[in-house]
């Protein structure tokens, strides 16, 4: 009794496949090669396709007025009383740049954020009394125009002793890197 009771339910399912108008056009769905390997990621395409990008250097070396910094700059000269991110973000929007890089911290050492992991220099500078944070601020108006934000954190670091110390300075440099990926 169990076999044949199998048997007509197999019955039934034939009929329907048959009875089925997709299953012949499910038969002619061609199958796609297969990818060559390796396949980009989703961001590098998307990478490619950006025409134009912002890479802003502006931290303590704006107000040196030099190149290059040495690490020994007074975070004191470091006081953007005008600053004003939305004008950046405005200039961005009108010319359709897609990404926007920030220094957060340049080779000099300075932070552009108030980052628990270093006394020196941002929260001494006169700039807001040190509670200012160029990065959130940043961050905050890039978003607001639907601007893709990059952070710039150098790995070499002219100021802080523990650089050279690879342990040490590791610990310091994925600190800092944990701060801003929060922002
Ligand atoms: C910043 O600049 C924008 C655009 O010029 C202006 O609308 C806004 O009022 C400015 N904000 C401050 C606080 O000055």
């Amino acid at each position: 009794m169990a076999k044949s009771c199998c048997s007509f339910f197999l019955f039934i399912t034939l009929l329907l496949q048959l009875n089925n108008p997709c299953s012949s056009l499910l038969e002619q769905v061609v199958t796609p090669p297969l990818p060559i390997l390796p396949l980009p990621t989703y961001s590098q395409p998307k990478w490619k396709q950006r025409e134009i990008i912002l890479f802003l250097h502006f931290g303590v070396n704006t107000f040196s007025g030099k190149e290059r910094g040495t690490g020994h700059e007074n975070p004191s000269i470091f006081n953007p009383i005008t600053l004003n991110i939305t004008q950046w973000d405005n200039v961005a929007e009108e010319a359709e740049i897609s990404l926007m890089i920030l220094t957060a911290k340049n080779h000099n050492g300075f932070f552009l954020w108030p980052s628990k992991y270093t006394k020196h220099f941002f929260i001494s500078s006169y700039w807001k009394n040190g509670k200012g944070d160029v990065v959130q601020e940043f961050v905050n108006a890039a978003t607001h125009k639907g601007i893709d934000v990059g952070i710039y954190l150098s790995p070499w670091d002219r100021h802080d002793s523990r650089y050279g110390h690879d342990l040490l300075y590791n610990e310091y440099y994925l600190g800092q890197l944990q701060e801003l990926l929060k922002k």
